[in-house]
Order: C-alpha cells, then sequence, then structure tokens
C-alpha cells in the first residue's frame, strides 16, 4: 500500500512537526539568454534531468513543495556531490498569500559526540577525521525534511514525487562533463574509504555521457516511497546504516536515527531598502549575516559607483570582515547556544561596527578580531529555487558538506555520507574546511546542530513575491546570495544576468579578497591593493539558481553558468 507521510506524525507524536515551463530547457553555460516568459511556474536546479523531474511535477498540478519534494530526490541521483538524502539542508517557503515558514533539516550530532572528539592527545585536530571518516558524518536530516514538507503543504502523492529519482537511480543517466571530471578526481578515494565496490567507482576514467546506475540507491528510494520516513530511518535502510557505522568506527546508533526530527523555524525577516529579505535562521549563520551586510551597505549609493568599482568593492569588502567575525563568536545552534538575533540585526549596532572602516586604507582584519586561518572553498552543495502557477515559492540549500560528503557509500543502502561534523567549530580558532572559526557557540555537543552558511532566501517587493534564490559555496554562499540581490536591486540586473555577473568574496579571516577571473578591470584592482586590500585571484565562486518575478508577471530563472545549472520554466 502507497505510504502516505501524513500518517507519520500520528504514530510518533514525539516527532516536531517541513517549513521547493513554452516548455523550454535552458541550461545554465549553454543559453543564458532566455527570452521567453513564464508565467505558470519554473524550477531551477543544478542538473537538466532534476529540473525536469520539477517541471513535470508542476505540470501535473503538484504545487512548488511538492515539485521541490521531486527535486530533492533527483539531485539525490544525478548531483551525488551534493544531492542527497544522507546530508541535510533548509527550505524557505513563502505561501502565495504572503505566509512564510522555515524548516530546518539540518544534520545532528550523534548522542555520543563529545566536543574534543577530532582532537589528538595534545587536543590538536587529527587532519581530515572530521571529512573522510565515518565519525564526519551528521544524523542525516533529508528525508525527515522532506517527509515534513510534504506533511504541511504536499499536495500530491508522496510516492510520486519519489518515484522519478527512482527512475533515474534504476536506469540511470547520462553524467556531464562535469560530473565525470568530479568523479575521475575523487577515485583514489572513493576506493580507499569504501572496501567493496561502489558504482563511482570504474576501471577506465569517467567520461561525459556515460551512463550511472545505482541500484542500490534506487532500492532504498523505493522504501522511502513505500515506507516514507519509515523507508529511511528504521527497517532494512537503517539496520544497513548502522551496520556502516558500526563496521567504520562510526559512533551514530538506531536511536539517533529515530530520534532525528526536523524543526519548523521562524524565518528571519528584515528590510533591505523597499523589499523584504524573508531568510534562514540559526543553525543557519546565512540569514543574520545577510541581513547584516544589506543593512551595512544600504545607506551608500552603489548604483551610482557602479558594479564591482573600487568603492563598491571596499564597501562590501569591510562589511563582509566586520560580519563574518561576528559570525566566528555569536552564530550556533540556537537550542544550545543563546544566539544574540536582536543584538547582531539592530541597526544602531550594525553601524557603529562600520565606524571604523576608512576609505583611505583597509582595515587590518586583525584589529577587528584576533584569528588565523589555513583552508579551502568547495562549493559542494546545491540549492533550488521553485515557483508555482499559484506563486508558492521554495528555496532549498541542501548539502552532502564537501564534494561527495566523505565519500563514504552504506554498503547495500547506496548513498553517500555526509561529512558536515566538519562544520562544527573543532577546537576555538581552528579553521574548518571552509577557512571559518569559531568557539563555544558552535563546539560539538551531543545532539547540535553544526552552522550552516546556507543562506536559502525569498525577497518581497510591494509584499509580493520578487526573487528566490540560493546557492552552494561554502562560506561564500552568504556573499554570494548578498551580491545577486544587489546586482538586481542596486544594479538594475535581470535575473540571468545578476547570476551570471563576476563575484568576489571575503570573511574576515583570512585578510584576503578572492576575485573570479574578470571581476575586476585593472585599474580598479590596482586603487583596492593600493590601499592594502589582498587580492586572490580564485575559482568560480558559488552557483546561484534564482527565480525573479518580473513587473510583468512572468517569471525569470537565473540558472549558473559555472555549473551544469537548468531553468525550466512553463
Ligand atoms: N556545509 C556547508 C554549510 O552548511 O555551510
Amino acid at each position: 500500500m502507497p505510504y502516505n507521510t501524513h500518517i507519520k506524525k500520528a504514530c510518533l507524536p514525539l516527532a516536531i512537526l517541513l517549513s521547493i515551463f513554452s516548455f523550454g530547457c535552458v541550461r545554465g553555460g549553454l543559453t543564458n539568454t532566455d527570452s521567453h516568459e513564464y508565467y505558470n511556474g519554473m524550477v531551477v536546479c543544478a542538473y537538466p534531468d532534476a529540473s525536469q523531474v520539477g517541471l513535470d511535477i508542476l505540470k501535473k498540478g503538484g504545487n512548488a513543495v511538492d515539485a521541490a519534494i521531486a527535486v530533492q530526490f533527483a539531485l539525490a541521483v544525478t548531483v551525488p556531490e551534493a544531492g542527497n538524502i544522507g546530508g541535510g539542508g533548509f527550505m524557505v517557503y513563502r505561501a502565495a498569500d504572503g505566509q512564510s515558514n522555515t524548516l530546518d533539516f539540518r544534520e545532528k550530532a550523534p548522542a555520543a559526540a563529545t566536543t574534543n572528539m577530532f582532537l589528538d592527545s595534545a587536543g590538536n585536530p587529527v587532519p581530515d577525521m572530521s571529512l573522510s571518516t565515518h565519525k564526519a558524518s551528521g544524523i542525516p536530516g533529508s528525508v525527515d525534511g522532506m517527509v515534513e514538507a510534504h506533511n504541511k503543504y504536499g499536495k500530491l502523492n508522496w510516492a510520486d514525487l519519489v518515484q522519478p529519482a527512482i527512475d533515474l537511480a534504476n536506469s540511470g543517466f547520462k553524467i556531464t562533463k562535469e560530473l565525470a571530471h568530479d568523479l575521475n578526481k575523487t577515485q583514489a578515494e572513493f576506493k580507499k574509504l569504501n572496501p567493496g565496490k561502489t558504482y563511482f567507482i570504474k576501471d577506465t576514467p569517467w567520461k561525459e555521457g556515460d551512463i550511472l546506475v545505482q541500484g542500490d540507491l534506487g532500492k532504498t528510494l523505493t522504501l522511502i516511497r513505500d515506507k516514507g520516513w519509515y523507508g529511511f530511518y528504521d527497517g532494512p535502510v537503517a539496520d544497513e546504516l548502522i551496520a556502516e557505522m558500526k563496521n567504520g568506527g562510526g559512533i551514530f546508533t538506531k536511536t539517533d536515527l529515530q530520534n532525528y526530527h526536523a524543526i519548523w523555524r521562524k524565518p528571519i525577516i528584515g528590510k533591505y531598502k523597499n523589499y523584504t529579505i524573508i531568510t534562514m535562521p540559526p543553525p543557519s549563520s546565512g540569514g543574520i549575516a545577510l541581513l547584516q551586510l544589506l543593512h551595512a551597505v544600504e545607506k551608500y549609493p552603489l548604483h551610482r559607483w557602479g558594479h564591482n568599482q573600487d568603492s563598491t568593492v571596499q564597501l562590501i569588502v569591510e562589511a563582509e570582515r566586520r560580519v563574518y567575525a561576528d559570525r566566528s563568536k555569536y552564530l550556533g545552534d540556537p537550542d544550545f547556544f543563546k544566539v544574540p538575533v536582536d543584538s547582531l540585526l539592530n541597526p544602531a549596532y550594525i553601524n557603529q561596527r562600520m565606524k571604523t572602516f576608512s576609505w583611505d586604507a583597509a582595515t587590518p582584519s586583525a584589529s577587528v578580531l584576533p584569528g588565523t586561518f589555513v583552508g579551502y572553498e568547495s562549493t559542494q552543495t546545491t540549492h533550488y529555487s521553485v515557483v508555482d502557477r499559484d506563486g508558492n515559492a521554495v528555496s532549498i540549500t541542501t548539502t552532502l558538506n564537501n564534494g561527495f560528503g566523505s565519500k563514504i557509500v552504506v554498503k547495500g543502502a547506496g548513498f553517500l555520507l555526509n561529512d558536515e561534523m566538519d562544520d562544527f567549530s573543532e577546537k576555538p580558532g581552528v579553521p574548518n574546511l571552509f577557512g571559518l572559526i569559531g568557539g563555544t557557540a558552535n563546539s560539538i555537543q551531543p545532539n547540535k546542530r553544526m552552522l550552516s552558511s546556507m543562506t536559502p532566501t525569498i525577497v518581497e517587493k510591494d509584499g509580493k513575491l520578487f526573487m528566490v534564490v540560493g546557492t552552494p559555496g561554502g562560506s561564500t554562499i552568504i556573499t554570494s546570495v548578498f551580491q545577486t540581490i544587489l546586482n538586481v536591486v542596486d544594479f538594475d540586473m535581470g535575473m540571468q544576468d545578476a547570476v551570471d555577473a563576476k563575484r568576489f568574496h571575503s570573511q574576515w579571516l583570512p585578510d584576503e579578497v578572492y576575485m573570479e577571473s574578470g571581476a575586476l578591470d585593472t585599474l580598479t584592482r590596482q586603487k583596492l591593493q593600493k590601499k592594502g586590500y589582498k587580492i586572490i585571484n580564485d575559482h568560480p565562486i558559488g552557483r546561484v539558481d534564482a527565480i525573479l518575478k518580473t513587473k510583468w508577471g512572468y517569471y525569470e530563472g537565473g540558472a549558473d553558468p559555472r555549473g551544469d545549472d537548468t531553468k525550466l520554466g512553463y
């Protein structure tokens, strides 16, 4: 008998009650100048097949949440780097009537986790222990998140939303050049961490157009289709997950799985000019940081200065420096640490922070707050934006953390484990994968959620839906979402241009400014360097997938050309 997600609440009273077209396909990187006018709905996500799945659900009469659930499962198959059932994420939802909600389906530390679990006997972090081991994984939240979303807002049958992902897993799909590249790059780690064979390991190099079939994942998804929550957190899949943990030295228990619940949280809502920003509260750091950044730049004439011009870049970098310093101290799981949300968002406080900034020279980060850093950036999270014909909107960012998470595939169940424990602060002042540092607010504690930068966001103008936006990119998520909003609001760009525009990123520590190639003209670069800004040429930053409701009433998508991102509307 097909599973009905609405059953879960009755059977599990303790569970806390999820806050995701011309029929054209336009793939980021191929055709960004899509001029179709889509009035009925749109899906923008990281993979063409997954966007198609979402579009099909909308066309069948599903709402934005139905389409988002189908996209989440389809991405778990087609974007194994980041799409997932073994990870977690955040959803921001805005109903057509203007009501908004958010769902936190972030992973949690297992009950047996300890503050120093990634430190050696001398108190130093053990290299890679929080990234590529069974202990690196938090309790997955994605399946519970989707079940909760469906319970609260879903319209179509659950089984119909999971089925397209099962088909993609069992029949296989053609991999893109990017996925082939990522799989090839990760072969040695897959082999080391998965003693049995996994379908990601191949004797000859992967190439674009190869078919990736994931039978075990198809089997797991079938259980999720038929049994919903119980198909993942109980029964054979849970048993396989616990066996994987036992064999690999992990610390999950069945109780951890059964105690996992996604949490509905009140959105963080703020103003920028005449726009209302609806965004994710802690354990995301993104919502608060985004609103702090927007307020910090609001009174300045960015439009007159121009996009990526010296004054604009300087102001933004100085704001980012201060905001990321705050992040390191004040942000963490609100169920464990009292995050001073009101103080951080108090305009007087933000203005005060910006007073120490001088136009003559870069403020040294060491004088804002002390710290050190060595680290790397990864873009391996994924974001999708959906709107339906009624105007309901969903913005979801979901992640395994690093590319392919911990790279460990659960034997028999066929899905990748996250390495989200690395998002905790393992030791005060020691940077994580993204170079972010933290302290008590984000220390490891049993059952606590690790701080995230994921910033799914919805923007309103005059009380009406205006933009749905988000991106992967670790610590760069916040600054990419921030720049995308500025590109539309202050620099009058359309959605695709705003997504295409070159980005830069700064995060207090290290005291550097990362620039995409071509982001600055030579003169602007020289002016900034003269003032003391250390500019580093960087890889592409973020993969923003966004939707704009134009003043003419149709939806305009922005699919990031930096990846395989695809916008589909109707
Ligand atoms: N794992 C990246 C983030 O949540 O910010």
